[in-house]
C-alpha cells in the first residue's frame, strides 16, 4: 500500500507516535534544555505533518516501560511505522529495543535535545540499533521531521523505486 492514497478498505495508514517518561511535563521540565512547548503541542505538529503525508497519527505516551513494549507488539500488521522519543529509556530499554526488533514496519527514532551533546549516558542509544534513523537536536521540529521521514519510507519500501 501507498501512503500517497488509501488502500481499497479507505483506511489510511498509520503512524504509531509513542512517548515515553517524563514527556508529559514538557513545557514545565527543563525548558532550557526542551523548550517551551508542551507534548500536545509537538503531538498536533506531528498529527499536522502526518496528514499532510497521507497518514493517521496515533499517540501514546507512558511513564512505564510495560505500556511502550505493548503498543509496539499491538503495532505489530496495523501500523506502517513508529516514531519514538522513548525519553530516558531509549539508554536503557532492551525490552523496548527487543519489541522494536521484531516489529517489521519504519522506526524513527526521535529527540528533541542531541544526547551526543549532553552527558554522557546519554551518548548510548539502545533504540537507535533498531531503527531505521534517528532525529535528534530540533526541538519541536523533529516531530515534523520524524513524521516526514517515517512516511517518506514507507513509501519508498512500498512503492519507490530502491533506494530512493
Ligand atoms: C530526550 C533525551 C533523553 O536523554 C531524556 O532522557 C529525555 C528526553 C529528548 O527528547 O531530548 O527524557 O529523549
Amino acid at each position: 500500500m501507498s501512503a500517497s492514497g488509501n488502500d481499497r478498505t479507505g483506511r489510511r495508514p498509520v503512524l504509531l507516535l509513542l512517548s515515553g517518561p517524563n514527556l508529559g511535563l514538557l513545557g514545565e521540565r527543563q525548558p532550557e534544555i526542551y523548550g517551551t512547548a508542551t507534548l500536545a503541542d509537538h503531538v498536533d505538529r506531528a498529527d499536522k505533518a502526518a496528514t499532510r503525508s497521507g497518514f493517521e497519527l496515533k499517540h501514546l505516551q507512558s511513564e512505564h516501560e510495560a505500556d511502550l513494549v505493548a503498543a509496539v507488539h499491538n503495532a505489530r500488521g496495523t501500523v506502517e511505522a513508529i516514531v519514538v522519543n522513548a525519553g530516558a529509556l531509549s539508554h536503557s530499554s532492551w525490552a523496548l529495543h527487543d519489541a522494536l526488533a521484531a516489529f517489521d514496519g519504519i522506526v524513527v527514532e526521535l529527540h528533541l535535545s542531541n544526547p551526543d551533546a549532553r552527558e554522557p549516558w546519554r551518548r548510548q542509544s539502545v533504540v537507535a540499533p533498531v531503527a531505521d534513523g534517528t532525529v535528534a537536536g530540533f526541538g519541536g521540529l523533529g516531530y515534523e521531521l520524524a513524521v516526514e521521514a517515517a512516511a517518506r519510507l514507507v513509501n519508498g519500501r512500498n512503492s519507490g523505486p530502491p533506494g530512493a
